[in-house]
């Protein structure tokens, strides 16, 4: 059985984070310079049944026996094991690597777990089709976030600009002209689900309010898919700050998100918003080619603690 390698992209979201988890449209599109990598290569020393999963990046190194059962890895080989029909696995090593950062946005989770799930399906023998990795890594990302709404797994499964409404086919955003967006990480770790939760609250304290931001975040959603399929990225910046506005009523930015908008704002580009979660993480910003890496430069001088240029075509 030879060894099998399987990847999957970052990403990034462009609009309707948080509103997207109450039934609102997002927009997101993949990351392809920021990738996780699996491997599974057969262990022909080992007892049959033994999985020892390696992941340097987060410093594990362990039987499958040994992880916790709801861990993230140990869930996404037991679900692919299921989803193939395969009652025992062979004797096998399994390496996890990414280059996206942990918690920050980026979706680093949602990428481990489609490269694990697609390299354990191939190494099985039975590659599984798109739709039912995304699904799979959809329950991966219950444990990371309980209530996702599954754009993360959805953008990354496919690896194209997306749509998103929670529960709806998939939507294949059309790209009228290329986009050039400037990613920046204020370093702060940000887990997603206590965003997610402390949001969950002040919607259930207040669901009136929430529910007409939300809808403000819809109608900037629909228009920014508009200016996408058009090619107006001036006015798809403006969206961009029209969207951290409300993002910043539902209490999700941060000083440090606010610090590097407002650089990015200042530096040129036509908008910027925080990206994902928010308290932390990262925040995007949209500009022209010819600016893009003046800014991202710019980002790194204002305590950025990494930054990317990426192109949506
Ligand atoms: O922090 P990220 O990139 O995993 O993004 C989460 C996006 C949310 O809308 C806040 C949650 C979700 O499940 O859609």
């Amino acid at each position: 059985m030879p060894a099998v390698a399987a990847y999957a992209p970052g990403k990034v979201i462009l609009f309707g984070e948080h509103a997207v988890v109450y039934g609102r449209p997002a927009i997101a599109v993949p990351v392809n310079q920021l990738r996780a990598r699996a491997q599974v290569e057969a262990d022909l020393n080992a007892p049959v049944g033994r999985i020892w999963i390696q992941a340097p990046d987060i410093g594990l190194s362990q039987t499958l026996d040994e992880l916790p059962a709801e861990h993230p890895l140990a869930v996404a080989v037991r679900l692919t094991q299921e989803a193939v029909g395969a009652i025992r696995m062979p004797a096998c090593k399994i390496r996890v690597s990414s280059t996206i950062p942990v918690a920050s946005g980026l979706g680093s989770g949602a990428a481990v777990a489609v490269a694990m799930i697609r390299a354990v399906a191939a190494f099985l023998g039975h590659p599984l089709p798109d739709e039912q990795v995304c699904a799979l890594a959809y329950e991966v990302e219950k444990l990371h976030h309980g209530t996702p709404s599954g754009i993360d797994n959805t953008v990354i499964t496919y690896a194209m600009p997306v749509f998103f409404v929670k529960g709806q086919p998939i939507q294949r955003l059309r790209v009228g002209a290329p986009l050039t967006f400037v990613i920046g990480d204020t370093g702060v770790p940000s887990p997603t689900a206590s965003s997610v939760a402390d949001v969950r609250l002040a919607w259930q304290a207040d669901p009136v309010a929430y529910e007409a931001r939300f809808d403000r975040i819809a109608a900037i959603v629909t228009a920014a898919r508009r200016c996408i399929e058009q090619g107006e990225a001036r006015l798809l910046g403006e969206l961009m700050n029209e969207n951290q506005t409300v993002l910043q009523e539902i209490g999700v930015s941060s000083p440090a998100l606010d610090h590097l908008i407002s650089v990015a704002r200042q530096s040129g580009a036509w908008g910027a918003k925080l990206s994902g979660g928010g308290r932390g993480g990262n925040m995007i910003a949209c500009i022209s080619a010819a600016e893009a890496e003046r800014l991202r430069q710019a980002l790194l001088a204002a305590g950025a603690v990494r930054a990317w240029i990426t192109e949506v075509s």
